[in-house]
């Protein structure tokens, strides 16, 4: 069902759990499965390539037949977001704000959230792209308290909007003050208030329209990702989590929080569990008290689907072993 109606799936879950491994082996599936597929990762640590065994970046990359893969770097989506906002801004403010805009840039990039507001604007366009060349987007993305704020941001990011769109208001006021002080061209520099009304207000209502369509259009382009990511016939949301007890615990915060932000949680990947197989005393007592774990598993999530994957002898890198945990997916229900 998820692999043949969803156009983006998210994998969430707590560090460490397999997000990585499990949206990366989910690709592979959904790409054998005849789908063209885009995998995409928000994570700084590069970890597709690490799953991959292969350098990806920035670019979309081929990774197998149907699948391509994107790294996104968060620090560099901020510096190039921030440039293009200025250079924006710059094109339509007269030169006198210049050092203003700067400033407000150097507020902006250390202010809590630039990254997350930089990146969303970035995954929005990812998405648009996605949902035009691709049958599904699939992102691994960062841990969970991070997710759930940029899952979050398009409403946060439609009140930035808006405080710039007002910053604007206020900015056309000061730019029209100075456009009084500033002496036009070929005009008597002793007396540039000689005629204080003509080229007052001249090309600001265009400047100021272009600010504002900018702005608009980046609130739109948001609010359109806002609503394919709360829409669960298009979009899926898949919560990984290991039978222990923090990461149940962390779990069930989450989907508390994700539930509220009405994102269409679609289940639960169960990873690592033991396999029946594995013996030892040692094992025996793990397995145990995994058994307790995944009771109260079944008993927090009942509402939930749960997709049970065990756990490996080794890690999972590389291709090869990907294919394998898909096919382990595919036996867990995926
Ligand atoms: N079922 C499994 N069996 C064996 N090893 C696994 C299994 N699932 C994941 N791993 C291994 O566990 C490690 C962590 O997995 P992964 O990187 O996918 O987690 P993550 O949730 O993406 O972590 P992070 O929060 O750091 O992004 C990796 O080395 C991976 O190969
Ligand atoms: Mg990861």
């Amino acid at each position: 069902m998820l692999l043949t109606d969803k156009r983006v799936l998210l994998f969430g879950g707590k560090g460490g759990v397999g997000k990585t491994t499990t949206s990366s082996a989910m690709a592979v599936l959904a790409s054998q499965r005849g789908k063209k597929v885009l995998l995409v990762s928000t994570d700084p640590a590069h970890s597709l390539a690490d799953a991959f065994d292969r350098e990806i970046g920035d670019n979309i990359t081929r990774l197998a037949p149907d699948l391509d893969g994107l790294e996104l770097d968060p620090d560099r989506e901020v510096e190039q977001h921030l440039a293009k906002v200025t250079a924006q801004l710059k094109r339509f403010t007269r030169p006198e704000m210049y050092s203003e805009i700067e400033r407000q840039m150097r507020l902006t990039r250390q202010s809590p959230g630039a990254q997350e507001a930089a990146m969303l604007e970035r995954i929005a366009n990812v998405i648009e792209l996605g949902l035009k060349d691709y049958d599904l987007v699939i992102f691994d993305t960062a841990p969970t308290g991070h997710t759930l704020r940029l899952l979050s941001l398009p409403e946060a990011m439609a009140a930035w909007t808006q405080g710039l769109l007002n910053a604007n208001k206020r900015s056309e006021k000061l730019g029209d003050v100075l456009g009084h002080l500033t002496p036009k061209a070929g005009r008597d520099v002793d007396n540039p208030l000689a005629d204080p009304n003509q080229n007052a207000t001249d090309g600001m209502d265009a400047r100021n329209k272009a600010i504002t369509e900018a702005l608009l259009a980046r609130q739109r382009l948001l609010q359109r990702t806002r609503e394919v990511l709360t829409d669960s016939s298009r979009t899926a949301l898949l919560f990984v989590l290991t039978p222990e007890k923090l990461p149940i615990l962390e779990t069930g915060r989450a989907v508390q929080s994700l539930l509220q932000e009405k994102l269409p949680l679609a289940g639960l990947v169960v990873n690592r569990i033991l396999p029946d197989n594995a013996d030892g005393d040692f094992l025996a007592a793990r397995r145990a008290q995994e058994k307790v774990h995944l009771a109260q598993i079944e008993h927090d999530f009942a509402k939930l689907p749960r997709y049970k994957v065990p756990l490996q002898a080794t890690d999972i890198q590389g291709l090869t072993a990907l294919q394998h945990m898909a096919t382990l997916l595919e036996q867990a229900g995926l």
